[in-house]
């Protein structure tokens, strides 16, 4: 096994957060100031509770996760980023409402002292809001010079040696990929023109990007999932990944699904359905946002149980996916799944799910996690299309030619065998 070279993580990682105002957003910068504080426990996170299975010269171990890989501390990290409001990160969470109080009393100071740099925004692609703390620019293009400023500004008034940038801004409307996506010179040309085809969040990517800045993408959009992003990381040796993160209703289809896969269960119909009433709520019940999500979320039934192979047990799947706006609900989410599942000589069977969950409080983990492994790939010199991280995404990106791996228990080896090599440990193992 060749050994791969890891840069140390010396000095401050600064993490820009797009849409920091938010409720995921805001609720992990919480946690995780106040894990630093000794202040609570990181409950979700691989990186920081996760141990790991090692051998190296026949003698079995499991350290935790955070002591063998050579992430960044939680203290070096500092958090910055833009939203389309001018409330801090303190005044954000207090809106969201996802967490109590007393739970950001203790680091009230450090979410005060977090304010949004002006974001990148136009109506068109989030109908549902109205910011009021936007840059303005003649171009897309110039949109994007601004946002590579802002990057450069806040590594340097912070003192950092390493950047990473996350989206967690709202889900923009449904932009399919077409030929202006495929390319550099047709991707910069579109930016120029202010074609329609360049949402705001494929200008943060290309900022990130062509700034040598690792990038991830939280939400279902195309983003940073285009041929042309993929040429311009290579170009410029960074990581990225996406996109949507994994939590809810999908977390649970991508343990399921493998279960009635793996005992040659069949599958007739899934029907998914939830209220949620937060911002993010209100942004899917415009339909075009809500069709950019139901794409990501249909993605994941079709690989696992792979009914071309299966056409007895999956060939005739009826699967449908609901969101609903509920503001009564806020980020407490409830959503129900009912599975028709068929069994021995083809009798039906139904398995019924009520999860009654916390979209942010689900979501806050993966971040941490996504920003400590981002720049760790940076660091190891890895660029592209990051498919070990795959285990954190509804949706993760792959080549136009490949297919993604979806169930969970697949990406945990992923993830894990990858970190193992990172550590230098020539092992394997499909248990952890
Ligand atoms: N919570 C989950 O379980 C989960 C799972 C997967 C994906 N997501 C995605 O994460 C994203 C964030 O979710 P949330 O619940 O925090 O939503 P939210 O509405 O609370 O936060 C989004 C923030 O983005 C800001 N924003 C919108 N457009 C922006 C732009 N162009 N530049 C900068 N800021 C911008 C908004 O002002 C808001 O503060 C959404 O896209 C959501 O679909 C959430």
């Amino acid at each position: 096994m060749k050994k791969i070279d890891v840069q140390k993580p010396e000095g401050k990682l600064g993490v820009l957060i797009v849409g920091v105002g938010g409720a995921v957003a805001s609720t992990f910068v919480v946690g995780t100031l106040a894990t630093r504080k000794g202040l609570t426990t990181p409950i979700g996170s691989i990186t920081q509770l996760s141990t790991i299975k090692l051998e190296d010269g026949g003698e079995a171990t499991a350290p935790k996760i955070k002591d063998v890989l050579p992430i960044a501390k939680l203290d070096d990290i500092v958090f910055g980023g833009w939203d389309i409001f001018e409330e801090n990160v303190y005044e954000g969470a207090t809106h969201a409402k996802v967490l109590e109080q007393k739970d950001l009393e203790g680091v009230k100071d450090e979410l005060k002292a977090i304010k949004p740099m002006k974001a990148a925004f136009i109506n068109d692609y989030v109908t549902r809001l109205h910011g009021t703390w936007t840059k303005v620019a003649p171009t897309k293009w110039d949109l994007m010079l601004q946002i590579k400023e802002d990057i450069a500004t806040f590594k340097k008034a912070n003192n950092c040696s390493r950047i990473v940038v996350i989206w967690s801004a709202s889900t923009e409307v449904y932009v399919p990929m077409t030929e202006t996506h495929m390319s550099l010179a047709s991707l910069q040309k579109a930016m120029k023109e202010n074609s329609p085809e360049i949402a705001p969040s494929m200008l943060y990517a290309y900022a990130a990007i062509d700034s040598g800045v690792p990038f991830i993408n939280g939400a279902p959009a195309l983003t940073v999932d285009m041929p042309a992003m993929w040429d311009l990381a290579e170009q410029n040796q960074v990581p990225v990944c996406g996109k949507d993160y994994k939590t809810g209703q999908t977390l649970l289809k991508t343990v399921l699904s493998p279960m009635l896969h793996t005992r040659m269960l069949g599958l007739r119909g899934w029907f998914s359905t939830n209220i949620l009433g937060n911002r993010d709520g209100e942004v899917l019940d415009d339909p075009a946002s809500f069709k950019t999500k139901e794409v990501s979320k249909l993605s994941v039934l079709d690989t696992i149980l792979k009914p071309s192979e299966y056409p007895e047990l999956y060939g005739n799947i009826y699967h449908k996916v609901r969101i609903n706006y509920y503001p009564p609900r806020g980020d407490n989410k409830e959503g129900w799944d009912n599975l028709d599942i068929v069994g021995w000589m083809g009798y039906p069977m139904q398995i019924k799910v009520d999860f009654l969950c916390r979209d942010s409080i689900l979501a806050a983990p993966l971040l941490l996690d996504l920003v400590l492994l981002a720049d760790l790939s940076k660091r190891c010199g890895f660029s592209g299309i990051q498919h070990w991280l795959s285990f954190y995404f509804k949706s993760p990106m792959h080549e136009l030619d490949k297919q993604p791996v979806h169930d969970i228990f697949a990406q945990n080896v992923m993830l894990r065998n990858k970190m193992r090599e990172i550590i230098g440990v020539d092992y394997r193992s499909n248990i952890d």
